[in-house]
């Protein structure tokens, strides 16, 4: 641990800036692009056979805190799809567990939590992330990763709701009733909670913009479990504080936002000051584009469980997805939410070919041919 400053300031610069050609920045950007980019959210993972093998038993997290593993289980995806970026491999809730919250992964459920944050004693379990103390392993993945790739790498962190809603949940779950609970029977409590997870969140991120990373991704998987009235007075002014202070360190870095079910919280959501705003398979492109306005990009949507209903039915959607996100500018295709595990990696291969060969939003001659 206490070489770690040393051999962060050992580090090779990577320049910024290095991939503001790429389609995927690019059309973060709402530029014109070549193709339209692709990459899939948890690209890395059980659906990969190559994954199955190099990852081993044991928890998620201790794989995540080997950073030659990381590397690997990172560029996997990349090398057998020719995916547009790279999502870097780790979890939402690797921070709360650095800072020794008592989380663990459970495979097959997910963040699993000892003693839930139940009262304002538990604030003292959630002290300052310290990177390159805490979480030194992310800062030696990046750094490795983006000496390596040649497509950008998203960095990413957990929304604020979503890592809350683990901590006090305990668990995944359906309802989130003691989350809501908590939100609404002790307002203050909820926002210096979301505030702390906020800090953290901007930290880690620009942590792994520090050490490389080319864009950020905020994962707030579950927030469209809220209704939007709520989702604006006790969630979004936190998003909003996130993406500013990353902005303010790092500012023209291409910024997305995502969550599941969030048809309802688009518009808000398009608010947070994301370059991109993530969508569901819920809501046509046509339609979301709509409801982000003109001045986001729209990531997404095709349902990742069309994947496992044979070629000729995600080719389909695939062509459906495509054509819903018009020919504007500023459209990365992705699936609704993650791949799969029993998702055939053909097709995903597949997919991308056909993204690639077929996808025409903001292409570069399409955009000269309507040009007066
Ligand atoms: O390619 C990638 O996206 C890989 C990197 C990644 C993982 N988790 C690895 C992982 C990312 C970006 C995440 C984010 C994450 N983690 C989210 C947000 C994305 C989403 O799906 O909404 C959430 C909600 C979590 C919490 C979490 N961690 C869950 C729900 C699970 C699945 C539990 C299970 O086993 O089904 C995890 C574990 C996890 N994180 C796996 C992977 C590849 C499962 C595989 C394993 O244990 O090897």
């Amino acid at each position: 641990m206490a070489d770690a400053p040393s051999r962060a300031s050992q580090r090779v610069a990577i320049p910024a800036g290095r991939f503001d050609d790429a389609p995927f920045i690019r059309a973060c950007r709402r530029q014109s692009v070549p193709h339209v980019p692709v990459w899939f959210m948890r690209q890395a993972g059980r659906s990969l056979p190559e994954y199955r093998a190099a990852r081993g038993p044991g928890s998620i997290l201790d794989a995540i805190a080997q950073p030659d593993l990381v590397a690997e289980l990172t560029l996997q995806p990349v090398d057998r799809y020719g995916t547009d970026a790279a999502i870097f491999f780790s979890d939402i809730v690797v921070p709360v567990a650095a800072v020794g919250f008592g989380v663990d992964v459970t495979p097959g459920t997910g963040p699993v939590v000892a003693q839930p944050f139940r009262s304002r004693d538990d604030l003292r379990r959630l002290r300052p992330l310290e990177p390159e103390i805490d979480t030194p392993y992310v800062v030696e993945a990046v750094s490795q990763l983006a000496a390596t790739l040649d497509v950008p790498l998203i960095g990413f962190a957990g929304g604020p709701f979503t890592v809350a809603s683990y901590l006090i949940e305990g668990g995944p779950s359906k309802n989130f009733t003691k989350v809501k609970s908590l939100m609404h029977s002790d307002p203050k409590l909820w926002a210096d909670l979301m505030g702390v997870l906020t800090t953290m969140a901007v930290t880690s991120l620009r942590s792994q913009l520090d050490a490389g990373a080319s864009a950020i991704q905020v994962f707030d998987s579950w927030a469209g479990i809220l209704a939007p009235q709520y989702y604006e007075s006790m969630v979004l002014p936190f998003t909003k504080r996130l993406v500013a202070e990353v902005e303010t360190s790092h500012p023209g870095t291409p910024t997305i936002l995502f969550g599941v079910g969030t048809g309802e919280l688009l518009p808000l959501m398009a608010t947070a000051g994301t370059s991109v705003v993530g969508i569901d398979w819920r809501v046509p492109l046509d339609e979301a584009r709509l409801r982000v306005g003109p001045d986001r990009a729209i990531q997404g949507n095709l349902d990742p469980a069309l994947c496992l209903a044979g070629w000729d039915v995600a080719a389909e959607a695939t062509r459906e997805v495509l054509a819903r996100a018009g020919r504007a500018p500023g459209h990365i295709f992705n699936l609704g939410h993650g791949v799969l595990p029993e998702t055939d990696p053909g097709i995903l291969e597949q997919v991308v070919e056909l993204v690639h060969a077929e996808g025409r939003a903001g292409v570069e001659e399409t955009i000269q041919e309507e040009r007066p």
